[in-house]
């Protein structure tokens, strides 16, 4: 009965992305900022969604992961040492007839592919966002906004070592704004200038540093699937020699098959000791770390999972969107997504607008408020309703009828399966634990203390 039509996903989910609040353009009441893109209310619940699911695997779940919040400024010796002053540029290019200005390295033609004019050579561009520190204006206080939130954790590097007590292997995650002038944006949420990362930097003694880095590739791959992307959306893929980036020795890219066709969701690479014998040098600083079992100092490698929070939202948007006939024809359109990641996890919909359905409904959303992201609908037929909740994720619905007065029960309706079942209000909260997955076990003392 269900039949999915595939008709130019990528704009009805920007389209329902603005109907439903979940992301809107940047400044739009002025004619929009152009690449800028702000979360609405469902969108908000939906990022916080991934970022926590992504804390909660890499920091929360391991032993051997702490996490860190650092600025976004930082001292501009920081980008020298880094090498993204020198190298951190694509190589733009002007039409001389209509000024549209390209990536020289994405242009298939010569001459302009808007209007065929003549192209200027190319030049390097750098796409570090600069601005001034303090009241004056002048080179001296001149600051950087971070191009990767990774910069942050390497000059951490050594404080977060001693405050913690850790020795390699150990990793140091952060999430956080990342700042790139890009000559192309584009593809809505995918390419922008202002964005979110979430990275890890795993510092690991060098003998170590490719089998670790395997893993995390393995591990990362997984993430994406445990969260619901369907696996033959997803593929892994080595970056060749002329793509790794100045200080990676091997990067794999974890990529999604977007409308718009593969792309990177994450790189992890191999970056060596590069950044911190880059650092160390700059600031004149020791950041090896003294093994007291060998007696020797070292510079940790480091592997770097570095993912970004607002592709890995688009992914998980673009594969949950669905559109779907029923029997009588009517398009059902629903966003079939992980339950840990979906904005509203129940809604509350009683039946009539009459008080005796309204209040103790608004009780029964009260007290599941405690416990997850609830709406309240009590406008428009249920049959909308229900719609509205789709279109958002919601994974279950949660009807009050006249009914109820007399059973004390309440219909619970599942978004997927639509399949619809009474349960006693007393069960609810069990019920939607269950389901929900959030039910917490106790610990058995069998399992705990087996050999
Ligand atoms: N520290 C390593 C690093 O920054 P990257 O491949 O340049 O590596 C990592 O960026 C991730 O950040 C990408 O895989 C992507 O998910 C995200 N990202 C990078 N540039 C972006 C942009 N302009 N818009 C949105 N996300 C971006």
């Amino acid at each position: 009965m269900v039949e999915a039509i595939q008709v130019d996903t990528m704009e009805r989910v920007v389209s329902l992305c603005k109907r439903r609040g979940i992301i809107l353009q940047s400044s739009e009441i002025y004619g929009g900022l152009a690449s800028c893109w702000d979360y609405g209310p469902y969108g908000v619940l939906l990022k916080n969604n991934v970022k926590r699911a992504w804390w909660r695997t890499v920091v929360q779940a391991r032993e051997d992961m702490v996490g860190l919040d650092a600025a976004i400024l930082m001292r501009p010796e920081v980008w020298h040492a880094s090498g993204h002053i020198e190298t951190f540029h694509d190589p733009l290019v002007d039409c001389k007839s209509c000024k549209q200005r390209f990536r020289a390295d994405q242009l298939i033609s010569a001459n302009c592919p808007v209007c065929g004019g003549e192209l200027t050579e190319p030049r390097n561009f750098n796409l570090m966002f600069k601005t001034f520190m303090g009241p004056v204006e002048d080179s001296a206080a001149l600051v950087y906004l971070r191009p990767e939130t990774a910069q942050g954790i390497f000059v951490n590097f050594r404080n977060v070592m001693t405050a913690t007590r850790r020795k390699p292997p150990f990793g140091i995650a952060q999430i956080g704004k990342a700042f790139r002038n890009e000559i192309t944006p584009g593809n809505f949420t995918f390419r922008t200038r202002e964005f979110e990362q979430m990275e890890i930097e795993y510092f690991c003694p060098p003998e170590e540093a490719d089998a670790i880095w395997e893993r995390w590739v393995e591990e990362r791959f997984r993430w994406y699937r445990d969260l619901g992307i369907r696996s033959e959306q997803l593929r892994k893929r080595q970056q060749s020699a002329t793509e790794l980036a100045h200080y990676a020795r091997a990067t794999v890219d974890i990529e999604y098959r977007f409308p718009f066709g593969w792309s990177e969701l994450e790189g992890i690479a191999n970056r060596t000791d590069y950044d911190l014998a880059q650092h160390s040098r700059h600031s004149g600083q020791d950041l090896s770390y003294f093994d007291e079992e060998t007696k020797q100092h070292y510079l940790p490698y480091v592997v770097e999972p570095s993912a970004g929070a607002d592709r890995a939202t688009l992914a998980f948007l673009v594969d949950a969107f669905a559109e779907q006939s029923d029997d009588k024809g009517e398009i059902r359109t629903v966003l079939q997504l992980h339950h840990q990641l979906a904005p509203i996890k129940v809604a509350i919909l009683p039946l009539s607008k009459k008080p005796e359905l309204t209040e103790p409904a608004r009780r029964i959303a009260e007290a599941l408020r405690a416990w997850w992201t609830v709406e309240f609908d009590v406008t428009g037929s249920i049959g909308k309703r229900y719609r509205r909740q789709d279109e958002i994720g919601t994974p279950y619905c949660l009807t009050l009828d006249f009914a109820s007065l007399d059973d004390h029960a309440v219909t619970i309706r599942d978004r997927d399966s639509m399949c619809q079942e009474r349960v006693p209000v007393v069960d609810v909260i069990p019920y939607l634990q269950e389901k929900l997955a959030t039910k917490i076990t106790n610990l058995q003392s069998d399992t705990i203390f087996s050999k």
